[in-house]
């Protein structure tokens, strides 16, 4: 059985669907705060397979040490043996006004499911990183070995959590653990029953594309029109979701197989401009997105983009699918559920 925490957000649940459609065996733990149960029955829709599912939150270590008591004592076939780790506080600019709660939830969350782990002598891990850990590239393509800075709260909570498998890694020889470093997902499962659900007002390109697109939200602002770049907006390595759901199912297979701490870049390797992003969205929906060119964000990387060498070559995982099927899928899930999982 595979332990996702998480499991019912935009990455968890996606990959939650490609869980159940290999066979195996899943237990969502996901506290709720920043996502709905609803996608696990859309998930269920989706594979008509049944998930387990314990609402805890990860910094409630007593909670947690019963829930693996619990799905521990079980029979061999169903006993956890790898963890996949979603469940974290996610945006940047929040982390930077509330750095605390970022800290004791990214962190004390990971420590208590680690213990947990080493209790139950549960030795597989797959932790969800970012390119975030890459701080202002050097150098793009980015590979793995490229230096890692933080620029925010956020950032450093990737940066430590890795450093504790790092470290864990070191200490236990039969520990292994994946880490999977995203550059910038998007789109939704074809099916458009499961999709990103961000509370208030989005602060990445793609939700807040869709709102606009949808009258939901005011016209679109670019951040930036005078980068060094081919036409002045910035350059992101944008992936598909069910592209990145599947890396986790090659990792899966990897983590069982190998031991120690090893991490990979999920990206397409390709880079886009906003305005690249935009005129995709326009061809790919026929729908017209007006915008306007404003300020620079503050933070903002020129270009950022992976080297997916590593990740075809040791994980056999290459992401296949394009710009146009990314804001065409973000816009179908945005367009059938308007207001996320909430209506
Ligand atoms: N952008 C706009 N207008 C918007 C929103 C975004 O022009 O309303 C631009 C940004 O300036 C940037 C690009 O669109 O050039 C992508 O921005 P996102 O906010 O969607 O994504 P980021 O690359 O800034 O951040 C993402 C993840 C982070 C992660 C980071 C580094 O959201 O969690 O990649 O990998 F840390």
């Amino acid at each position: 059985m595979v332990l996702v925490t998480g499991g019912c957000g935009y990455v968890g649940s996606h990959t939650v669907v490609e869980l159940l459609q290999e066979g195996e065996s899943v237990l969502v733990v996901d506290d709720l705060s920043n996502a709905s149960k609803k996608s696990l029955e859309r998930v269920r829709q989706i594979t008509g397979k049944e998930v387990c599912f314990e609402q805890v939150d990860l910094k409630d270590a007593k909670a947690l040490g019963k829930v693996f008591d619990k799905y521990c004592g079980k029979k061999a076939g169903d006993k956890i043996d790898t963890v996949i780790h979603f469940a974290a506080f996610k945006a940047v600019g929040e982390s930077v006004k509330k750095p605390l709660e970022y800290y004791q939830n990214n962190t004390i969350g990971v420590i208590n499911l680690l213990f947990c782990m080493q209790k139950h002598a549960i030795k597989n891990f797959v932790f969800s990183s970012s390119a975030t850990v890459y701080g202002v590239p050097e150098r793009c393509p980015i590979e793995e070995t490229a230096g890692r800075s933080a620029l925010s709260p956020y950032g450093a909570t990737k940066i430590i959590t890795e450093d504790i498998l790092l470290d864990i890694a070191k200490a236990d020889k039969d520990f292994s653990a994946i880490l999977l470093r995203y550059f910038n997902p998007v789109g939704a499962h074809k099916s458009g029953l499961i999709g990103e659900n961000p509370k208030g007002i989005p602060n990445n390109l793609m939700p807040y594309i869709t709102g606009a697109a949808i009258g939901k939200l005011p016209p679109l602002k670019v951040f930036g029109g005078d980068y060094p770049t081919m036409d002045g907006t910035c350059v992101r390595d944008y992936i598909h979701i069910v592209d990145l759901a599947k890396g986790h199912i090659a990792a899966l297979k990897k983590v069982r197989q190998q031991k120690g701490a090893v991490a990979y870049n999920l990206g397409t390797g390709k880079g886009l401009t906003v305005l690249q992003i935009i005129q995709a969205f326009e061809k790919s929906t026929g729908v017209s997105l007006p915008y306007t060119i404003v300020e620079r964000r503050e933070g903002d990387a020129t270009e950022c983009y992976a080297s997916t060498t590593k990740a075809e070559q040791e994980l056999a995982w290459k992401a296949s699918l394009g710009v146009e099927d990314m804001c065409k899928d973000h816009y179908d899930w945005q367009v059938k559920n308007p207001n996320g999982y909430n209506d």
